[in-house]
């Protein structure tokens, strides 16, 4: 029975792993729950366009921008913040991270939008 036990527990902790290492499925799962109502993929909606963010941004310029947008955007040279802060967790930080960088143009020309 106890066996069982941990073995469940493995088993579900290496899923989660999985799961947030390199399924970009959960950094689309984050976007469409936070972004999407301003940032599209790759057209510019009231924010711009993950396209344009990836080719110019870091993972951790990213990170600071959601964390507080209202200081980031005025380092960005925004004259104004429509950015409200979102305080994601460690997880869903990297997963939304991750997947705006995977629409750098050059590096991804070729993979499916
Ligand atoms: C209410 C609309 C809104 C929502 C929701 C929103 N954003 Fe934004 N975002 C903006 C606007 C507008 C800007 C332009 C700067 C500003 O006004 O603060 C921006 C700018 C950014 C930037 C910096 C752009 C640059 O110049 O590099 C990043 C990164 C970003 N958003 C990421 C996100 C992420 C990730 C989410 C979801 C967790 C999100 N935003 C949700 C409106 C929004």
């Amino acid at each position: 029975m106890r066996y069982i036990y941990l073995t469940l527990i493995a088993t579900t902790a290496l899923l989660i792993a999985q799961n947030s290492e390199n399924n970009s499925s959960y950094g689309k799962k984050v976007f469409e729950t936070y972004c999407w109502g301003c940032h599209h993929q790759t057209s510019e909606a009231f924010g711009p366009s993950f396209e344009e963010i990836a080719s110019k941004r870091s993972k951790e310029e990213i990170f600071a921008m959601i964390s507080n947008p209202q200081e980031v955007s005025k380092i960005f040279g925004y004259k104004r913040n429509a950015m409200p802060a979102f305080n994601l967790n460690q997880k869903e930080l990297e997963a939304i991270a991750n997947y705006i960088l995977s629409f750098k143009p050059d590096t991804n020309s070729s993979k499916s939008k």
